[in-house]
């Protein structure tokens, strides 16, 4: 059964991206989307990536192997509701499709090529049928990414301690953040440090990524609370007596056997202790940013 959409909150999009493979985009975007349908009533969740990652972890790749319905979407107007699934019971999915490439490629020539996600599926769709709409995204710059941005005009940026995160941030604020807001208001929701290993008393990857999202000012206010640590908590965990959660969403081997499973997190395992930070992360979709 549907839940009625509450009405204090404001319907909004949102686009999970970063320009790296691998970095959690998937993982995010699903279990988001699945904690924001567990909190408020419908949510649709769009998997914009030609991998087709999100839409085989939830166990559709029947669709994205038939007609190719994200063309017959966003560029010859057919009904988006006829080409959804069910993921769970307030939560639907948009699957990605194999032939995406030929999707961007027709993109380059059709008019008002950015628009498409937005005008046909998102605009029609958010705040009627749904109150909130994430969209999975290529790691790659190119057609369907800016018809994400454009449609949900706020982004989620997944962060994960692989080599190339630093740069993975810095690509992604030069040549997706900076270069949108020429053009309209993009708004960061969050920065996700994910799939972080148990020690922060070193110096290892997670601790430099930790401690640099948190230190930049520039950085700082996009850092959702499961993943803040104040300087008092950096002398704590440098003398040794932190006793605060460890911080960012932190490597379980559930998190990936849902995917596995074909299942959202909370659907494999009600449990799992990081469920609460994805909870976070949809209370930020809600209120538009970190409230610290
Ligand atoms: N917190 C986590 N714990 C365990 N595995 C994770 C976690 N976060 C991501 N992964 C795994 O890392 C891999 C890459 O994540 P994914 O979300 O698919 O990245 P992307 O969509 O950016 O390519 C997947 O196999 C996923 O299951
Ligand atoms: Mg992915």
């Amino acid at each position: 059964m549907a839940e009625k959409t509450d009405p204090t909150k404001e319907p909004r999009a949102v686009a999970v991206n970063v320009l790296k493979g691998g970095f959690g985009k998937s993982t995010t975007a699903i279990n988001l989307a699945r904690e924001l349908a567990d909190r408020n009533g419908r949510v649709l969740l769009v998997d914009l990536d030609d991998n087709g990652h999100t839409t085989f972890n939830l166990g559709y790749r029947d669709q994205y192997e038939s007609d190719n319905h994200v063309q017959q979407v966003l560029l010859d107007d057919a009904d988006p509701l006829e080409n959804v699934v069910q993921v769970t019971d307030n939560l639907d999915l948009f699957p990605s499709h194999e032939d995406l490439e030929e999707v961007e490629t027709n993109l380059k020539s059709a008019m008002a090529s950015s628009q498409r996600l937005g005008r046909n599926i998102v605009d029609p769709l958010l705040g009627d049928t749904y109150s909130y709409i994430v969209v999975d995204t290529p790691a790659n710059r190119g057609k369907l990414n800016d018809n994400a941005l454009f449609a949900t005009k706020n982004l989620i940026v997944p962060l994960r301690p692989e080599s190339g995160w630093e740069s993975g941030i810095t690509q992604t604020n030069k040549r997706l953040i900076q270069e949108a807001r020429q053009y309209f208001d993009l708004e960061l929701l969050a920065l996700v440090p994910t799939d972080l290993s148990e020690r922060l008393d070193q110096d290892t990857r997670d601790r430099n990524l930790l401690y640099a999202i948190n230190s930049r000012d520039e950085l700082a206010s996009f850092v959702p609370n499961f993943a803040h640590l104040s300087a008092a908590d950096w002398e704590a965990i440098d003398a040794g007596d932190y006793t605060g959660d460890l911080p960012g969403i932190r490597h379980r081997a559930s998190i990936d056997k849902a995917h596995r499973a074909r299942k959202p997190l909370r659907d494999y395992d009600a449990e799992c202790d990081q469920l609460g930070c994805y909870e976070e992360l949809a209370q930020i979709v809600e209120n538009g940013g970190v409230v610290r």
